[in-house]
């Protein structure tokens, strides 16, 4: 199983009922040898209609965050969301639906196999590190798990609605971009991986 074809099976998917109201499945964005992965909640109105992850306003400060610690999602990272489809309303997406959809994400990261994991937000951080994760209190720190090491950031959907918190997401940045040096390979010389 390689990325392209998990791809393709994964844009047919009819695992939970996301699918009747859903425009486009996002898989995800990056590099397949991508060792960090960002993990979001799940698409907005703008990634339904393009089939891409965090491509709205968001998206655009995700990208910002991402470029001033030299990441990029054509260059060195992978973003995929915990639900590949719209939840309707923008809601969070339900129990159910996070269970039926995790198995993809769990392939993604089984193809990647990423150094580091960052949940964007609550819900990423809640299915991902601890079902009762205190976002406000603990991002930013490293949560070793098999061998990853996890942490989670503010969701920059968060960060617009209260943008008092953006130098709490950029220090938190600034701590992965550090953990990025000691752990990471190859994702800061874009070639020679
Ligand atoms: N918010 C998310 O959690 N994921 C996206 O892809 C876009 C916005
Ligand atoms: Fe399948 Fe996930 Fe979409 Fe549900 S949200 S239909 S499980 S891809």
């Amino acid at each position: 199983m390689d990325f392209e074809t998990l791809r393709q099976e994964c844009l047919t998917c009819t695992r939970c009922s996301l699918c009747e109201t859903r425009k486009n499945v996002v898989f995800g964005q990056g590099v397949p040898d991508a060792e960090v992965l960002f993990v979001g909640e799940g698409p907005g109105a703008n990634e339904d209609e393009q089939g891409l992850p965090f491509v709205g306003r968001s998206g655009q400060l995700l990208d910002h965050y991402l470029a001033a610690i030299d990441l990029d999602r054509g260059k060195n990272v992978f973003i995929a969301n915990i639900v590949k489809c719209r939840p309707p309303e923008n809601r969070d997406p339900l129990p159910e639906e996070s269970a039926a959809c995790l198995p993809w994400l769990r392939q993604q990261f089984r193809l990647l196999k990423p150094k580091i994991v960052v949940c964007l937000g609550r819900i990423a951080a809640q299915q991902l590190i601890d079902p009762k994760f205190p976002i406000m209190k603990q991002h930013g720190q490293f949560f070793e798990k098999q061998g990853t090491l996890f942490m989670a950031t503010l969701h920059p959907a968060a960060l617009l609605r209260n943008p008092n918190n953006k130098p709490l997401a950029f220090a938190d940045f600034a701590a992965l971009r550090d953990k990025i040096h000691e752990v990471c390979l190859h994702t800061y010389a874009p070639g020679e991986g």
